[in-house]
Order: structure tokens, then sequence, then C-alpha cells
């Protein structure tokens, strides 16, 4: 068995400068319609949960990077973060990546400038 994390920190500003200069490009490339839908629905709080959400996709990155051939094997929104209906956060990868891993969990904090996700990935 085998344990491996992944952590990001991100500007909330960052995200928000990349999603309104783009008119909409970062986000079709970057989130699915679900995660879009979900940091829409928070409104003036919304730029904290997209930037949630890319240090999340980040730090699954960083935790299944030994088991990628090279870093263009997966695309961000392969990498989809949803919540359950308790509001906790979980990753949904394509099955193609998941055949080792046993579980996966991720934690997600944002504050007014920064958001951070943690990621701890079990192998089978
Ligand atoms: C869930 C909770 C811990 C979030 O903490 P917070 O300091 O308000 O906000 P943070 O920025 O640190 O975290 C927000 C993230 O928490 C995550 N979260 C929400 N509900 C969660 C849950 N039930 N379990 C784990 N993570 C959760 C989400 O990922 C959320 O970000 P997102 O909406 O972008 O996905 C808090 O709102 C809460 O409900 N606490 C329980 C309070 C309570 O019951 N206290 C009494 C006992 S101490």
């Amino acid at each position: 068995m085998k344990i491996k994390t992944g952590i990001d920190i991100i500007e909330i500003d960052r995200v928000k400068e990349s999603i309104e200069s783009t008119e909409g490009k970062f986000c079709e490339r970057v989130y699915t319609e679900k995660e879009i839908e979900y940091c829409e629905s928070k409104k003036a709080q919304k730029y904290q949960h997209y930037a949630a959400r890319f240090a999340g996709k980040e730090a699954v990155v960083k935790a299944i990077s030994s088991t990628l051939k090279n870093k263009y094997e997966i695309s961000w929104k392969e990498i989809e973060i949803l919540n359950d209906e308790t509001g906790k956060p979980y990753v949904k990868l394509p099955e193609e990546n998941t055949k080792e891993i046993e579980d996966i969990d991720i934690s997600i904090s944002h504050c007014k400038q920064y958001a951070v996700a943690n990621v701890v990935i079990l192998y089978k």
C-alpha cells in the first residue's frame, strides 16, 4: 500500500484575473459544467470557489504525478471536484487514472486572498 499527497495554494486574484480577462475561455478550459454551476451559485464569493477548485486540481496532479507517463496525460477538466450533500468536496477522475487507486480524499479552505487544497491518495 502506498500513500501520495499533493498540496497547492493559490492567490484568488490571479484566478479572478484569468477568468475575467479571457471572457469565459479560462473557465471552459479548466472547469466542468458542474464545477461552474457550483461556483456561480456562490455569487459574489465565486472566485474563492473557482480558485479552490484550481488549487484542488493542482494538488491532485501533484499526488498522481508519479503514476502519469507525462503531465499531458490528464487535462484540468478530467479532474472534477464536486461536493457531497454535506458540502464535503470529493474528486472524480477518469476511469483509466483510478485503476490503481483505492481511495482519494481532498480538503479545501479559502479566505479573502488565498485558496488551498490538500489531496491524499491511497494506492492499492
Ligand atoms: C465546513 C466548514 C468546516 C467550512 O469551514 P470554513 O472555515 O467555514 O470555510 P473554509 O474556507 O475553511 O472551507 C470551505 C470548504 O470546506 C469544505 N467543506 C464544506 N463542508 C464540508 C464538510 N462537511 N466536510 C469537509 N469539508 C467541507 C468545502 O470544500 C468548502 O469549499 P467549497 O465550498 O469551495 O468546496 C464549516 O463551514 C462548518 O460547517 N463547520 C462545522 C461547524 C460546526 O458544526 N461546528 C460545531 C462543531 S466544532
